[in-house]
């Protein structure tokens, strides 16, 4: 066996997120868009890492996802790939890169996947982009789909509200998760939909379905990793469980290191050559 083959026995790769679906162990996804972070989820033990284009929000401080280019997301995960070792590393196809055809989706997938070590895209949509999906696909690059709530098309919803509330929808739903996992998806993330469908959704389909505001009978969880930590401190949906207040351990750090430079406390005789 080849030391880079020892190296890589615990790397999480879509194969292995299916059979932990089948032995009915949870997935554990968070966004990262840098490399510092990435290396603290990889080294927390976290399975899947998305290189989200809520870095259009969190990072580059946008409205709604859709300022994000291709260039930005390359850079954002060839610096996530940088720093991990063991998780999978999944990366956005930002709006505007995959919709106006077939050709252009490949193309802007190819390039993610040769200058970044993403081992996977992500791409929001069902039946709609069911070419674009199904070119990516056979040119070998594993897709994860995305239904439900997508913030690329904000402006056709108008609102962040939950989605699939509605039969039709919920029914439409159902069909583009079926069809998504029939062309050859590995996985799926439902977004903000409620816990009852995506439950059906999970139960239904064999590739594994993350949730994000989907509730518990989802395979695995997602949440943007600069929520869960509260950087963010105005956004509160029902569905977030923040599990630090990194807003104000920062501003604290922050405050106590001006204090310090001000009555010159920092830097001390040690701290200094
Ligand atoms: O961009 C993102 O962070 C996402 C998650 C919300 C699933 O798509």
């Amino acid at each position: 066996m080849y030391i880079s083959d020892q190296l890589n026995l615990k790397k999480i790769t879509t194969h292995k997120l299916s059979e932990m679906k089948l032995r009915g162990e949870k997935i554990s996804m968070l966004t990262a868009y840098d490399y510092s972070m990435a290396r603290i989820l990889d080294q927390a033990g976290i399975d899947v890492i998305l290189v989200g284009d809520s870095a259009s929000n969190v990072m580059a401080g946008f409205e709604t996802t859709l300022p994000i280019t291709l260039d930005h997301m390359i850079y954002h995960a060839a610096s996530v790939a940088r720093a991990v070792n063991r998780a999978l590393v999944v990366c956005d196809l930002p709006f505007g890169t995959y919709q106006g055809n077939s050709k252009e989706a490949l193309a802007s997938a190819i390039r993610i996947m040769k200058e970044t070590g993403a081992g996977a895209v992500k791409i929001e949509g069902g039946i709609e982009i069911q070419e674009s999906v199904e070119r990516i696909l056979s040119a070998g690059i594993p897709v994860m789909g995305h239904l439900g709530l997508m913030p690329q098309s904000i402006h056709k919803y108008g609102t962040y509200v939950v989605r699939a509330r509605e039969e039709a929808e919920a029914n439409k739903l159902v069909e583009d998760a079926h069809l998504l996992e029939k062309i050859g998806c590995f996985s799926i993330v439902l977004e903000k939909i409620p816990a009852v469908l995506a439950k059906k959704v999970a139960g239904e389909l064999k590739i594994p379905i993350i949730g994000i505001g989907a509730g518990n009978g989802c395979d695995g969880q997602v949440l943007v990793l600069h929520d869960m930590l509260g950087l963010t401190k105005e956004f509160s949906p029902r569905f977030l469980r923040r599990y630090q207040n990194l807003f104000d351990i920062i501003t604290n750090a922050v405050q106590r290191y001006v204090s310090d430079v001000k009555t010159g406390d920092f830097p001390n005789e040690n701290e200094q050559y």
